[in-house]
């Protein structure tokens, strides 16, 4: 199969944006995992005067988690989606989150710049064509030692891990969202996991992007040797 990539994958997001609250309400741990992955950030406090960029935010699922672990934090969530954007846009949102249609590609064009203090991506990476240039583009708008959270399916390597995420997807995922008329972009899913870096892969891609104290995360549950928070910050050299 080909990768769903760019305006084919936001329109495939657009169609599933009707569902994705529900069908990610049924994944045990979706939301605490979020939440464990930015209190990894280290922020101090609750983030006051903190400026912090959701990249990929979707229906919001990751934006209320930042929301909920740093109340204090001014709040930028960007997608390519228009339909996923749109479903978060509706929620109740308290002062300090702004949502904007873009994709991570172009944050230039829509003015979301620097200098940002920490960055927060959730199940976008691996659906990237160059996830080596958002890498840069994070680096450059992220200020010198601000701080990179990357949540992301990235599997440890080992056989049993694999086999287990084929068995989600394929008895749980997949019929669900065929369903629902989304089983392309659930087979996508299957799909961008397998083929996207393993774990101590994108740690090295992240460290070879001008991050240093990197680490990649276990998460518990079913997702352990799946799903990874990689927590970083961005050298203190300028450039
Ligand atoms: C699996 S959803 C995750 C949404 C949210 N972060 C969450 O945790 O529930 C991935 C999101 O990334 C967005 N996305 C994919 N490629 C993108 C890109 N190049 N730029 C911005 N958003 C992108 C999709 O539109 C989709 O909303």
């Amino acid at each position: 199969m080909t990768l769903l990539r760019d305006e084919d994958l936001a329109a495939a997001f657009d169609h599933a944006s009707r569902s994705y609250d529900a069908l990610v309400a049924a994944n045990p741990g979706y939301h605490a995992h979020l939440r464990r992955s930015v209190r990894r950030l280290g922020l101090a406090g609750h983030g006051e005067g903190l400026r912090v960029l959701d990249l990929g935010c979707g229906t919001g699922a990751s934006t209320a988690a930042l929301r909920s672990v740093l109340p204090a934090a001014d709040i930028t969530a960007v997608d390519a989606s228009a339909g996923m954007l749109a479903r978060a846009a509706v929620k109740p949102w308290a002062d300090g989150v702004r949502f904007v249609h873009v994709p991570a590609e172009h944050l230039a064009d829509a003015d979301v710049d620097g200098p940002i203090d920490a960055v927060f991506a959730a199940y976008l990476f691996r659906n990237l064509t160059d996830p080596d240039a958002v890498l840069g583009t994070v680096r450059s708008v992220l200020r010198p030692g601000g701080r990179l959270a990357v949540h992301e399916y990235s599997l440890s390597g080992r056989r049993a891990d694999r086999a287990v995420w084929t068995l989600v997807c394929r008895g749980i995922v997949r019929p669900a969202a065929t369903l629902l008329g989304d089983g392309p972009l659930y087979r996508h899913l299957w799909h961008s996991v397998v083929r996207f870096d393993r774990a101590d892969r994108f740690a090295a891609r992240i460290r070879e992007a001008g991050f240093e104290r990197v680490r990649a995360l276990p998460l518990p549950g079913w997702q352990t040797g799946i799903t990874h928070t990689f927590v970083a910050a961005r050298t203190q050299d300028a450039g």
